[in-house]
């Protein structure tokens, strides 16, 4: 099968290689219609992390499912569905609690395991013509008759989707609620949507990224450019100098001014000051344990300068972490279904998988206009 396979820092390439097959009873193998580049592929792609040559990327995946293992009993082959990235097993103590990012079974030693993804198990990506899903009955989000029609849309159920509206989530957005949100790429958008969709009165979205602001304003929030004032002081401003009621970062460590230069407890700070007293924060732009490759001293050991006296002053609640896409999709497919939730909207290039490797070049370097690419193997 054809795949877009790691092989160093910025040097990605589709190739032959063998195909993804039923390895376990319990799997589900599936032929990939969709699958998205994420920023947190780049992660990967500019070798700020150790994933392996060879690794074949991409964790946001939805297609048909052509093979089931013989303990597979809920799905059928022919049934289209969408993967959530993070991979559960469906009976460990996270995954009953429907914490499958968590998940203590697929990725011994470490809580968590994930498609084609450094240190989240040796599970191969979707950015391929085929994908193994292991615990397919657990894993397989069925998607309803009009799965093809809306194809774009449903694909985003596999992470961003769920994965802003878990921003929010840990934010404690309520109706009526003022929101403040670092990052307007496709995570930074998904949580002003879902913010939205949880009748917030005010979402502030903050980026340097023009296009990106345009796509936030479109959805009804207010564009904060960075590039214009702090963002903070522009905050202030609209929350008559209180702070928002919540606050979500999802932007993550590689976090930049507006010279591009990254500071890696920018966002953070930036949201200690964003957000009024008592109010809560949610973070889910990712921060690592390590980051060799950073040129701050403390985040190469994964820490940051915060602002914790502030933090504590305010009374500020925050809570952290990957998305429990499960906890989730189920609900938010049910939104795409009834005409409620539309999120291709974010949508900027839809590409054959042929085109991967430019298409993780333009996206890196977020050129204008680069804010989401679905590929079409
Ligand atoms: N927790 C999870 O489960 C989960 C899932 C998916 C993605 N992520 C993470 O979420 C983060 C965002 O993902 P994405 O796909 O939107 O990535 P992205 O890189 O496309 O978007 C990040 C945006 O942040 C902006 N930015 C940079 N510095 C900023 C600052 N100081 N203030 C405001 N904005 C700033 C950039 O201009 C960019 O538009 C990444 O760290 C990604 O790894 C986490
Ligand atoms: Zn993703
Ligand atoms: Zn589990």
């Amino acid at each position: 099968m054809k795949a877009l396979v790691y092989n160093g820092p910025r040097d990605v390439n589709v190739l032959e290689v063998p195909d993804a097959k039923i390895e376990r009873s319990t799997d589900v193998l599936v032929k990939i219609t969709t699958t998205n580049i994420c920023g947190s592929d780049l992660h990967m792609y500019e070798g700020r992390t150790d994933v392996e040559k060879g690794k074949i990327l991409g964790h946001e995946n939805m297609g048909v499912v052509i093979e089931v293992g013989q303990a597979v009993d809920r799905i059928k082959v022919g049934d289209r569905v969408c993967l959530p990235f993070n991979i559960g097993c469906g009976f460990c103590k996270n995954c009953e609690r429907g914490l499958t990012g968590f998940c203590l079974t697929v990725n011994p030693g470490t809580a968590g395991g994930a498609y084609g993804f450094a240190g989240m198990g040796p599970y191969s990506g979707g950015q391929a013509e085929y994908l193994r899903v292991p615990y397919g009955d657990f894993n397989c989000l069925r998607l309803p008759p009009d799965a093809e029609e809306k194809e774009n849309d449903y694909v985003m159920l596999s992470d961003i989707f769920p994965t802003g509206y878990h921003a929010t989530e840990l934010a404690g957005v309520k109706a009526g609620d003022t929101v403040a949100i670092y990052g307007a790429g496709p995570v930074g958008l998904m949580a002003a949507y879902s913010a939205r969709l949880k009748g917030a009165s005010k979402i502030m979205v903050v980026d340097t990224h023009k296009d990106r602001l345009a796509l936030a304003e479109k959805i009804g929030a207010i564009a904060i450019d960075n590039g214009e004032g702090t963002a903070v002081e522009q905050i202030l401003e609209h929350t008559k100098g209180k702070g928002a009621d919540r606050g979500c970062e999802c932007v993550g460590y590689q976090c930049c001014d507006h010279h591009n230069h990254e500071v890696p407890n920018l966002t953070m700070n930036s949201l200690v000051s964003s957000v009024g007293a008592t109010g809560t924060i949610g973070v889910v732009g990712v921060f690592l344990a390590k980051d060799p490759g950073a040129k701050d001293a403390l985040a190469k050991q994964g820490q940051i300068a915060f602002d914790f006296g502030k933090f504590w002053m305010k009374g500020q609640k925050m809570a952290t972490g990957q998305a429990n896409v499960k906890a989730y999709n189920r609900n938010l497919r049910d939104l795409i279904a009834a005409d409620i939730a539309k999120p291709s909207f974010i949508i900027s290039h839809e590409l054959p998988l042929s085109k991967a490797k430019d298409a993780y070049k333009n996206f890196d370097a977020r050129e204008a206009g680069w804010t989401k690419v679905v590929l079409k193997p």
